[in-house]
């Protein structure tokens, strides 16, 4: 097999760009989903959104972070003039780029799992 044809196997196999394309799509959720509120660089609005660069709830347990984005902050978001909508309508494997993205740019890394997405969202939403 030809180097060239050897490289498009691998991609198309997933074993080149697998985690960059991963990364890309992570990123692309977030701009379309929480950059307007927490802004690119993930610090915020004064008064309007908090900072989650840096937040417990980014840099701590991956799970608590999932459920957090699948129920956003309710009506009484406290100190903020706005409130964070619930995320369930996004795909597990969307959420788990998307917060994968989340945790690598403004926590201390970690992979959040399609699994464990689905886990808490049956805990929360499922049927049984
Ligand atoms: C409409 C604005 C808005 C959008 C969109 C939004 N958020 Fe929020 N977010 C908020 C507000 C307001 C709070 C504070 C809620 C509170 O403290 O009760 C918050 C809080 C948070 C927190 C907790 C920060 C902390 O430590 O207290 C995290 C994490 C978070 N958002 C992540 C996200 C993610 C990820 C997305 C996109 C999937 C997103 N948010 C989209 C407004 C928004």
């Amino acid at each position: 097999m030809k180097a060239s044809s050897l490289l498009i196997v691998l991609v198309l196999t997933g074993f080149v760009g697998g985690p960059a394309l991963a990364e890309e799509t992570g990123q692309a959720l977030y701009e379309a989903h929480c950059l307007t509120c927490h802004q690119a660089d993930g610090r915020g609005v004064p008064r309007m959104q908090p900072p989650i660069k840096g937040s417990e709830i980014v840099i701590g347990n991956a799970d608590t972070l999932v459920a957090y984005t699948f129920l956003g902050s309710g009506e009484d978001p406290g100190n903020w003039a706005n409130a964070m909508p619930g995320f369930q309508q996004l795909s597990d494997a969307d959420l788990a780029a998307l917060l994968t993205y989340v945790r690598e740019s403004f926590g201390t890394g970690g992979v959040v799992t399609e699994q464990s997405v689905a886990e808490i969202r049956q805990q929360f939403f499922g049927s049984d």
